[in-house]
């Protein structure tokens, strides 16, 4: 593997899965994300050298035996997670479908079911690539969003890369079936600032975080 291409000693922290936000004791909300493709991307990076830390909503399947791994719920208990693994990491992949909103009031005890409808009030998560924006922490490192689309791609993911002040974007369109979100292949079009990097043709997830962290450890200041 020629030397762009490793990723020795770096400090690689890894989201995957979906959060789930409580609704009570044993519902909560999510989302279709398996985590597969932040679990492919941890190995990838352990693969090429890096110290991967894996903030993950779910068991790796076959857990990167030499990642760290934290495990996690919530889109907060996430967002403190990152925070504390990014010190001394050079990159951040937030591969994560972390929810855009959570219950706004929990139940401690489980609810009972009742006759007729029934409404629950949602507020906003906190958006954590946003939060670290203008965070300390962040200074120094490589970060990449991912996007998931299911029109105007590339648009859409230019607007995101720039709002949460990214390096790059992974974008993944989700209204394809087979590929994306819980299934076993993706194809991925990476997008930086002055427009698309790559397009990772369709293929197994384990291949595409392989091509993804080579662009990256070839984007990695040396
Ligand atoms: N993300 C995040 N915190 C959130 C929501 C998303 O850090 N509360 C991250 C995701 O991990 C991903 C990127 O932001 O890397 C884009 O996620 P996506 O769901 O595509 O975008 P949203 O910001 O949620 O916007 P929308 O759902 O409106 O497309």
């Amino acid at each position: 593997m020629p030397d762009g291409a490793r990723l020795d000693g770096v400090g690689v922290v890894v989201t995957a899965g979906g959060t789930r936000e409580p609704i009570d004791p044993v519902r909560y909300l999510g989302n279709r994300s398996s985590g597969k493709m932040g679990g492919a991307l941890a190995e990838a990076a352990v693969g090429m050298g890096a110290k991967v830390t894996l903030v993950t909503t779910v068991d790796p399947p076959a857990a990167p035996a030499a990642a760290g791994i934290v495990r996690v719920d919530t889109a907060e208990e996430m967002r403190a997670a990152v925070h504390a693994s990014l010190a001394g990491a050079q990159v951040l992949v937030m591969a994560a479908a972390v929810a855009d909103y959570q219950p706004a009031e929990p139940s401690v005890t489980k609810l009972k079911k009742r006759t007729g409808t029934w409404s629950l009030l949602l507020v906003p998560t906190v958006d954590i690539l946003a939060s670290l924006r203008d965070d300390p922490v962040r200074e120094g490192v490589y970060v990449v969003g991912f996007a998931a689309e299911t029109d105007d791609l590339i648009v859409n993911a230019k607007a995101k890369l720039r709002a949460k002040g990214l390096d790059l974007i992974v974008v993944n369109d989700v209204g394809r079936p087979g590929i994306g979100m819980g299934a076993d292949d993706n194809e991925v079009t990476l997008v930086d600032a002055s427009g698309v990097v790559k397009r990772i043709e369709r293929s197994p997830k384990r291949e595409v975080a392989g091509s993804i962290m080579r662009v990256v450890a070839q984007r990695l200041p040396r």
